[in-house]
């Protein structure tokens, strides 16, 4: 790998307690070109633009996929990952169905393991900060033909990050129309186009007053799926009910881990289709406690109150077991509380 360190590094400049989410970037980025039918030699360089042909594949069809993992310091100065395996796994996972090449596991983790090495004075310690790194690979080949390019840009870049909403709590809207994933297609992976799929939906509803959309079946808007860019969690009485995962629903870490964890809490969980009209009912006899969110950004995220067919529902105000869970998970991944899984993975 080819290794060159910023001479003038920004941290000076950076207010670590005024941080909006993904706007600040580190020093340094990991760069490794497809080309020739191989991976290149990886390089890690200081944090700059890139140059791109006009042309480039990723501009048009939206050949691209990312990854969302998060990097913790813990009151040691130690830094830990949590289940970077997993990441690597489902980067691999959205390649394939994009027709993305795979990209080399023993590249991945040398670069993740020098760039956060590098720039380790990025990573604060305290459960409110941590670094949240972004994996990449688009279609960088200079073509409009519609087809897989033959050239592509794999990176990693890193954002110092508070939390994801100032709040903690949203309102959320139940999608009636919209869909974000449909049978046999991309949902499960972490395809760029998905995002972007929901932001005129999600800015229609933010209008209204709801932060997010919890996205329904592309068939019958009847089930729910997933809330935005997170997994939803529902606790009924004293069950926790999440969707199953599916070609349609990003099998999400955090969602996996949080069922892990309140399983071996001895909590009840199921995986299994959710009817709207099952959580409005419930609603009205009073056993649906809380619904929350999953995913790498949010960790956990409370729901305070979700819309269907122009009716609010507001939830209770026990916000117990989303909370238990949020600390459960997090004391592991700063390294507060005993790993029972292996989840945590220190860097070298
Ligand atoms: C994550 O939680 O990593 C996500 O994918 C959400 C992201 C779009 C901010």
């Amino acid at each position: 790998m080819n290794i060159t360190e910023t001479k003038n590094s920004k941290i000076n400049n950076i207010n670590f307690d005024k941080l909006s989410f993904g706007q600040t970037f580190t020093d340094h980025m990991f760069l490794c070109h497809f080309r020739e039918g191989t991976w290149q030699t990886p390089e890690i360089s200081p944090y700059k633009p890139l140059i791109l042909d006009p042309s480039a594949s990723v501009l048009h069809y939206g050949q691209a996929i990312f990854e969302g993992m998060k990097a913790f310091k813990d009151n040691d100065d130690q830094v830990w990952l949590f289940r970077p395996e997993e990441n690597f796994k489902r980067l691999n996972c959205s390649a394939k169905r994009l027709q993305i090449p795979e990209f080399p596991k023993s590249y991945f983790f040398e670069g993740l393991n020098k760039l956060l090495y590098l720039d380790k004075e990025w990573i604060k310690s305290g459960q409110e900060n941590s670094l949240y790194i972004r994996p990449f690979v688009f279609a960088s080949q200079a073509s409009v033909q519609a087809s897989a390019a033959n050239e592509y840009i794999f990176m990693i870049i890193c954002a110092p990050v508070k939390s994801y909403y100032n709040g903690g709590e949203i309102n959320v809207l139940i999608a009636e129309d919209y869909s974000r994933a449909a049978n046999g297609g991309v949902g499960f992976a972490k395809a760029a186009g998905n995002y972007a799929a929901q932001f005129y939906p999600t800015s229609e509803a933010l209008k209204k007053g709801f932060q997010q959309i919890i996205w329904t079946d592309a068939d019958t808007h009847q089930y729910m799926e997933e809330s935005g860019t997170m997994n939803i969690f529902f606790k009924i009485d004293d069950i926790l009910v999440t969707s199953p995962t599916n070609d349609r629903i990003l099998d999400g870490i955090t969602r996996k881990s949080i069922i892990d964890l309140a399983k071996h809490q001895g909590i009840k969980v199921e995986e299994r289709p959710i009817k709207v009209e099952e959580i409005k009912l419930a609603h009205r006899e009073g056993t649906l406690k809380e619904i929350f969110g999953t995913g790498t950004a949010v960790v956990v995220l409370l729901i305070n109150c979700f819309s269907h067919q122009k009716e609010n529902y507001k939830l209770p105000n026990d916000t117990s077991l989303a909370n238990f869970l949020k600390k459960t998970l997090m004391d592991i991944q700063y390294n507060k509380s005993e790993d029972h899984f292996n989840w945590r993975k220190t860097i070298v």
